[in-house]
């Protein structure tokens, strides 16, 4: 097992696969980015990230990130190369969801155990508000498409942000409820474009949990383990159940037992989502993998992994997927 300097196991690899993302959501990427990133990994080495994580350092999950992961068109062969070798590791993809109702049959097929998909909203003005885009019925067809395809569990993420989304979150959770998938509330972080005026937008779980409780009959917490979601099984008074989490940043960081490694699409090592990258690995892939190499870069990281986040974000989560 990998540890950093302050104790914290490291079991849990995000690979971002691709800084692109066909959205444009406000809190994460400005107007203008560049799709393009030059000197991308390739499956190959993207597997030999993974084998090498997961073999020599007891990894035991992988989340495909982006940007948007379904931006590659060799997504699939990515998820392949990392589940070949290890048909038991816990494979997730965190993703918008707008091509998964042509890709969910795809990526199970390649191995993919479960996706994440982002869900802010089911009103198409407001998604087009938030992203720049219209496309929401995409967005509930890929959430059924990856039901239907296994993908389990299916999980939704909504970033709430005040005067924006939040008076949608009674519906969100019927829909969650209907759908019976599991829905997840995440406070707004400040970084990418609202990074200056996040405040104006925050709500804090504890707000939202308010905002639900109307609608609701009871709450029974579930196990959080390393999780970073607080999760509770939900009553609702029309009588249906729902799995709710609330993933706090913000009001009650989740650091001190964080086991994150981020790798960016050109193999950038980011120990801390909001700090800046510690060294790339490069250069221990190519010319081709050196195993040495490898782990005297992710050594020479992880003593540099920050004990909390710093207080502004140094990147946008564009680029390394949240
Ligand atoms: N605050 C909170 N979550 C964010 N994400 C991206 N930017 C932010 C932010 N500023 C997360 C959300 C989104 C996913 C792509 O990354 O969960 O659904
Ligand atoms: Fe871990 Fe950094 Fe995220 Fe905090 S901000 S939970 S240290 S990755």
């Amino acid at each position: 097992m990998l540890h950093d300097t302050r104790n914290r196991d490291i079991g849990y690899l995000r690979l971002s696969v691709t800084a692109a993302c066909q959205l444009r959501c406000i809190y994460c990427r400005p107007a203008f980015h560049r799709n393009h990133t030059p000197g991308m990994l390739t499956p190959q080495e993207f597997g030999h990230i993974a084998d090498h994580l997961i073999d020599l350092h007891g990894v035991k999950k992988v989340r495909i990130t982006g940007g948007d992961p379904t931006a590659r068109s060799d997504l699939p062969e990515i998820i392949q190369r990392i589940a070949q070798c290890h048909p038991d590791i816990d494979l997730a993809m965190s993703t918008n969801g707008l091509a998964m109702d042509r890709l969910a049959g795809v990526c199970k097929s390649a191995g993919l155990k479960r996706v994440n998909i982002s869900l802010d909203t089911l009103d198409e003005a407001t998604f087009e508000q938030l992203s720049s885009k219209r496309g929401i019925e995409h967005v509930i067809a890929g959430i059924d498409a990856s039901l239907a395809a296994g993908l389990a569990p299916v999980k939704l993420n909504m970033v709430v942000m005040r005067g924006i989304n939040d008076g949608q979150i009674p519906e969100m959770v019927a829909f969650a409820a209907a759908r019976k998938v599991q829905l997840r509330f995440i406070e707004l972080m400040p970084m990418g474009p609202l990074a200056g005026n996040w405040q104006q937008y925050y709500l804090s779980a504890d707000h939202i949990r308010r905002r639900i409780e109307p609608i609701t009959l009871s709450w029974r917490p579930l196990q959080q383990g390393a999780a970073s979601s607080r999760n509770f099984h939900v009553i609702l008074r029309d009588g249906q159940t729902v799995t709710l989490g609330f993933i706090t940043p913000m009001s009650c960081n989740f650091c001190g037992s964080c086991n994150r490694l981020r790798i960016s699409c050109t193999g950038e090592i980011f120990p801390c989502l909001m700090d800046q990258p510690r060294g790339s690995l490069l250069s221990a892939l190519r010319p081709k993998y050196d195993p040495v190499k490898f782990d005297a870069l992710l050594a020479a990281a992880l003593q540099e992994k920050a004990a909390e986040h710093p207080h502004d974000g140094f990147v946008t989560m564009t680029s390394i997927g949240g």
